[in-house]
């Protein structure tokens, strides 16, 4: 058992499901947020913070063995806040996490960093780098730099490109991309249990009938999903018509994100 844990984005929707349900993994776990997390549960410390502020970063990871990266933009955003939250506040915590000495992080990187592969057969973590939006690119750098500090300093991470992390699926793309909660935090166990880690890159997929993941490079974690979209296939009718046959959600991994402009101030496209 870690003697701290610390989790990133814990007032977000993932962050906090691993906030509810990852105690048992250290004796204190350490959560932040720039968001309000409110009050500090048994055994937990609060850190309300921003991952942009390098020297809030440096004392936020002391005294932590793991993390538990969810903090940053989870969408497609304009430049500053992408490159904000995610590639400086990356950055920031990696530096952080080598200056106090954590050994251990799980990155939630995306599919987005591979969003242009198409949709015709197992993706493996051999996939070549092609990010559909400035958020995928952030998550590309993301891994590079997990990669970096692994082979120089031996910090062990894995990015976990994360498909649809949902409490259930909810349209006919998710019945390939769900991603559970249960398996989410079954997975999260594994990480931190495994005796060597490395710097591996696998998929955050459930068991779906329909996924075109291919996590057999990570066999050696012994994780098994247990979930499968398939089990809401006649929910997921009630709930959205079946896209036409051309939409991207069928022929992109990153599904509509290859449809986005650059993003403005504004929220306008272009
Ligand atoms: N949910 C999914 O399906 C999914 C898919 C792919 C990747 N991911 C990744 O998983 C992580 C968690 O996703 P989520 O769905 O819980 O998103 P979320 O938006 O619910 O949570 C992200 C949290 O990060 C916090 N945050 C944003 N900028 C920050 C900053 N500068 N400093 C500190 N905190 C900041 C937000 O306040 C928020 O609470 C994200 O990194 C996201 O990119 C999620």
């Amino acid at each position: 058992m870690m003697k701290r844990l610390l989790i990133t984005g814990a007032a977000g929707a993932l962050g906090g499901e691993c906030r509810r349900r990852c105690g048992h993994l250290a004796e204190i776990i350490r959560v932040s947020d720039i968001a309000d997390l409110g009050p500090a549960g048994p055994n937990e410390e609060v850190v309300q913070c921003d991952l942009s502020d390098a020297a809030a970063m440096m004392e936020l990871t002391k005294g932590c063995d793991g993390i538990l990266h969810f903090g940053g933009k989870a969408y497609e955003g304009t430049w500053d806040v992408v490159r904000t939250s995610n590639i400086e506040g990356m950055y920031n915590l990696y530096e952080a996490a080598r200056q106090n000495g954590i050994k251990r992080i799980f990155f939630a990187s995306s599919i987005h960093a591979v969003g242009y592969s198409p949709v015709t057969g197992p993706v493996d973590s051999q996939m070549e780098i092609c990010p559909d939006s400035l958020y995928g690119v952030s998550k590309a750098f993301g891994e590079a730099l997990a990669r970096m500090y692994y082979h120089k300093f031996g910090i062990e991470s894995v990015c976990v490109r994360i498909a649809s992390a949902l409490p259930q699926p909810m349209n006919h793309r998710n019945l390939a991309t769900w991603f559970s909660y249960d398996d989410l935090v079954s997975l999260v166990e594994r990480v931190f249990t495994v005796p060597v880690l490395g710097c591996p890159i696998m998929y955050g997929v459930s068991g779906n009938d329909r996924k075109w993941a291919d996590n057999s490079d990570v066999d050696f974690l012994g994780w098994k999903p247990k979930d499968n979209a398939e089990e809401h296939r006649s929910r997921i009718a009630d709930l959205e018509d079946m896209p036409p046959s051309d939409s991207p959600d069928f022929h992109y991994i990153g599904g509509p994100f290859v449809t986005f402009g650059i993003m403005k101030d504004d929220g306008s496209q272009s």
